[in-house]
């Protein structure tokens, strides 16, 4: 309380300062002066931090990912000449081996300036509880950002009125990409939507040509959960997809079950070399033509564009069988670290990221859409534009594999449960250690 009255006390007191000093001001400067000096004010105003570092952890290594936080740094650097960048990145898509190195570097005090995040349990969980990471409110209030950020992206990345988390692009997990040319030669046209039927048709009859129908990189065990999640979504609906994560929805409810009948079906129309190929390599893979569809991300289309293969040409999409309606949300931002070194270039950064400018830029190349709703459709594709509107009208849902919809321990049950059932392929003891998972994480009866 005190302190508010100090303030407003303290403002008060300025403004009567302000007022009283322009009544002793002397007889007005001649007009060019008084530009002159107000240009010199504000470019000192938007002067480049001198220089210093800034340290950016992330895990985008694959060829469209690196290609797209290389066009952040571009922006950055336009902006920002003098200050050197240490582009820190762990290889392993999803995050999968650079949220290990991350954590023995917080734990460690060795925190980079600012790091890659999913907004959600992974934010909130993992950063913002053991205080690792700084507010940036007042940047979302100085950048105007809360009027162009859904409420619903913000409320994931608060905590106790603080947001904590500058969200750069917003990625939809449930994809189903092909090679087009592929599936014409085979006979395939695929429509606008799929359903798990059509995609078991089409697969048999690729497989009774001699064509591998499904590409997976599992090296990373999450690119195949992240195949589950997606089939979990299309058998049994959106409402009861969300229902398993606020604990309405067993996770050994008959639906989830046949859901998991059916990943497994899938997974005997998958390559063999599954295991050996990292998610981009089984996109590289079908590509070229060893195999005919892959279920990923839109990170995948960042792929398509770095190989400059073209869209409806080269390649098509569809939603993942059955998840016509949905759009996993798996949205990709940066924070600052508390006490990190180079705070001034960090928020700098941020800034950079948040912007329509920097968006812009960024999402083309990354497969994702803006985060924030003002950007231009006209410097989108044909995807992006069919991502926007899925964005604008189907149902949103959190990605358990990208960290948003559960605890950090459930998301590692599920990559065990998911390691064992590749290999047993055994739904009971899938369920049964989902449901127990779900328990000692605090959400699952
Ligand atoms: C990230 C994407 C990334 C993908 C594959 C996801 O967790 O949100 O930005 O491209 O993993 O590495």
């Amino acid at each position: 309380m005190w302190l508010k009255r100090f303030a407003i006390s303290f403002s008060i007191v300025l403004v009567l300062a302000l007022a009283l000093s322009g009544c002793a001001a002397p007889a007005a400067a001649p007009a060019a002066a008084t530009e002159a000096a107000a240009a010199t004010e504000a470019a000192a105003a938007a002067a480049p931090a001198a220089g210093g570092e800034l340290e950016v952890f992330s895990w985008w290594t694959s060829g469209g990912e690196a290609a797209a936080l290389q066009s952040l740094f571009d922006a950055f650097s336009a902006k920002y000449p003098g200050v050197k960048i240490i582009n820190a990145t762990v290889a392993g898509g999803g995050g999968s081996a650079a949220r290990g190195v991350l954590q023995t570097r917080l734990a460690g005090g060795d925190a980079p300036d600012t790091w890659q995040v999913h907004p959600g349990f992974e934010l909130l969980g993992q950063y913002v509880e053991p205080s690792y990471v700084a507010p940036l409110t007042s940047i979302y209030e100085s950048e105007g950002w809360k009027d162009v950020v859904p409420s619903a992206l913000l409320d994931l990345m608060t905590k106790d009125g603080e947001i904590y988390q500058v969200t750069v692009g917003v990625h939809r997990g449930n994809g189903l990409w092909y090679n087009k040319k592929l599936l014409t030669a085979n006979g395939i046209e695929v429509g606008p939507t799929m359903s798990v039927d059509e995609f078991f048709a089409a697969a048999d009859k690729l497989k009774a040509a001699g064509v591998t129908p499904l590409c997976v990189g599992d090296s990373g065990i999450w690119a195949t959960s992240q195949l589950f999640e997606n089939t979990l979504l299309g058998v049994i609906g959106p409402e009861k997809y969300k229902g398993l994560w606020d604990g309405s929805v067993r996770l050994d409810d008959p639906d989830v079950k046949k859901a998991m009948e059916t990943y497994g079906k899938m997974l005997d129309y998958q390559n063999e070399d599954h295991s050996a190929l990292s998610w981009d390599q089984a996109v590289k893979k079908l590509m070229e033509g060893g195999c005919a569809f892959s279920s990923m991300g839109d990170w995948a289309y960042g792929e398509f564009v770095n190989a400059k293969q073209k869209d409806n040409e080269d390649f098509g999409w569809v939603s993942h069988p059955g998840t016509a309606g949905s759009f996993m949300i798996v949205a990709d931002g940066f924070v600052l670290g508390q006490g990190a070194p180079d705070v001034e270039n960090t928020t700098n950064w941020l800034k950079v990221l948040g912007s329509k400018e920097g968006q812009e830029a960024f999402n083309p190349l990354k497969g994702s859409i803006c985060a924030r709703t003002d950007c231009d459709r006209t410097k989108f594709g044909v995807y992006h534009n069919w991502s926007m509107d899925s964005f604008a009208k189907d149902a949103l849902v959190p990605s358990v594999v990208h960290g948003s919809a559960a605890p950090a321990d459930f998301q590692q049950a599920l990559n065990d449960a998911v390691t064992s059932f590749v290999v047993d392929r055994n739904v009971d003891a899938f369920a049964n250690g989902l449901v127990a998972a779900a328990q000692s994480s605090g959400f699952g009866k």
